[in-house]
């Protein structure tokens, strides 16, 4: 049988992070290679308590097909969320249910991007924002970010070809750096985005889990009108109900419920009946709070031992919140070779390769606190360091 493949599919990337997990289910490998939430974390009784009230008093409404925008009463309830936590002001009828904030990235690109269009993404970005874009053979515009956000000169150049449709980012915790954008970064972002035909794709799975600092505003506040929000509860409830959203304009949302209907006809309606449940009868406010200490404390201990343990020529980024820590090495020093002598010592991370669209060989790699503990967060930051110190060592003259 000849390439009976679409080129669509033959030019994507697998994903690397699924890839190199697999390294990682050895359990003698301390992981820092996942994005997993902390699954000690998870409602486990309180899902099931809602699970069985459901069934109890509505078993046959919750097994049947439902509508493609989502259930009503979950989307109702995302608006109230953002008006009460954030002062946004979003009607539910703007808020599509997707399976996975990942769905909505897919159907963003099924409805904007021809062949050949060009996308505007965080330099490094999310690789499943990359992969996601890449089934429409997009092209990609590297913004680099650093501590204060996306660099406004290499998306104003971005900005200036014809054919950038989407500038996509995540300006809370970002995934894999854990930056945030500062205000003035967001207002000149805003500004840049307000005159062009191009969307703002702010996508947010993390911006619940701010465990230090004071929030900013979404730029569904600042740029009303050309922004597509994303939220998911992947990361406040448990990812495995693939339950997520996103929050556009009536014109857009019309074409957003065509691609979804073309993908799924619906979201998991029993999961959206279940996370509904579970939301009415408990108090997430509280459960968030959990996590977010959790994760504080856990980011405390990472960024206390890098302190101890690594050299100090190697820098690193000091998350408010979210999952994820990046590591910059001295030039010279490739993060996959680190890798390969790292897992030798049984400590996992993501070499940065995967989340740059045109870079190979970094020196740039990612670290995720989330879903180990303190002690083991120790324990393997030192073996990391040992292994640092020793590649700068030996490359030293
Ligand atoms: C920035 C970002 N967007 C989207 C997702 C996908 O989330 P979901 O589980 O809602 O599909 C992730 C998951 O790690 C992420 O980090």
């Amino acid at each position: 049988m000849g390439n009976i493949f679409s080129d669509r599919i033959s030019d994507v990337p697998r994903s690397f992070i699924r890839d190199i997990l697999k390294v990682t289910l050895d359990d003698s490998i301390i992981s820092f290679a996942g994005g997993m939430p902390n699954r000690d974390l998870f409602p486990v009784e309180e899902l099931s308590a809602a699970t069985g009230r459901l069934f109890a008093e509505s078993g046959r409404d919750i097994l049947q097909y439902s509508s493609s925008e989502g259930y009503p009463a979950l989307r109702e309830w995302i608006a109230a969320r953002y008006k009460a936590t954030k002062n946004i002001d979003v009607h539910p009828d703007n808020i599509l249910i997707t399976s996975g904030s990942q769905q909505g990235l897919d159907l963003l690109g099924k409805t904007f991007l021809n062949e050949e269009d060009e996308v505007a993404i965080e330099e490094p970005g999310y690789l499943g924002a990359i992969q996601a874009f890449s089934v429409y053979k997009t092209r990609f515009h590297p913004v680099p970010v650093d501590m204060a956000g996306a660099d406004t000169g290499a998306l104003q150049r971005a900005l200036s070809g014809s054919r950038v449709k989407l500038f996509y980012c995540v300006p809370n915790f970002q995934n894999p750096s854990g930056i945030s954008y500062c205000l003035e970064n967001r207002r000149e972002i805003a500004a840049l985005i307000q005159g062009k035909d191009t969307l703002l794709i702010e996508d947010d799975p993390y911006g619940e889990l701010r465990f230090m600092g004071a929030g900013k505003p979404s730029f569904r506040q600042l740029l009303p009108h050309k922004t597509v929000l994303l939220g998911s509860f992947s990361k406040i409830v448990a990812p495995s109900f693939r339950i997520g959203w996103l929050v556009a304009g009536d014109e857009i949302m019309e074409k957003l419920v065509i691609a979804k209907q073309a993908s799924d006809l619906h979201t998991n309606y029993f999961g959206q009946r279940v996370i509904f449940q579970y939301l009415k009868d408990n108090d997430i406010d509280a459960h968030i709070e959990k996590i977010r200490t959790a994760y504080g404390r856990q980011r405390d201990a990472m960024v206390s031992a890098i302190e101890e343990h690594f050299p100090e020529e190697v820098t690193y980024t000091r998350p408010e919140g979210g999952m994820f820590l990046w590591i910059a090495l001295p030039g010279g020093l490739s993060a996959m070779e680190v890798f390969k002598r790292a897992i030798v010592r049984k400590v996992a991370f993501v070499p940065g390769d995967p989340f740059y669209v045109n870079r190979k060989d970094v020196n740039t790699l990612r670290l995720n606190y989330s879903s180990v503990d303190e002690e083991t967060i120790r324990t393997g930051i030192k073996r990391l360091g040992d292994v640092l110190k020793e590649m700068l060592h030996r490359a030293a003259p």
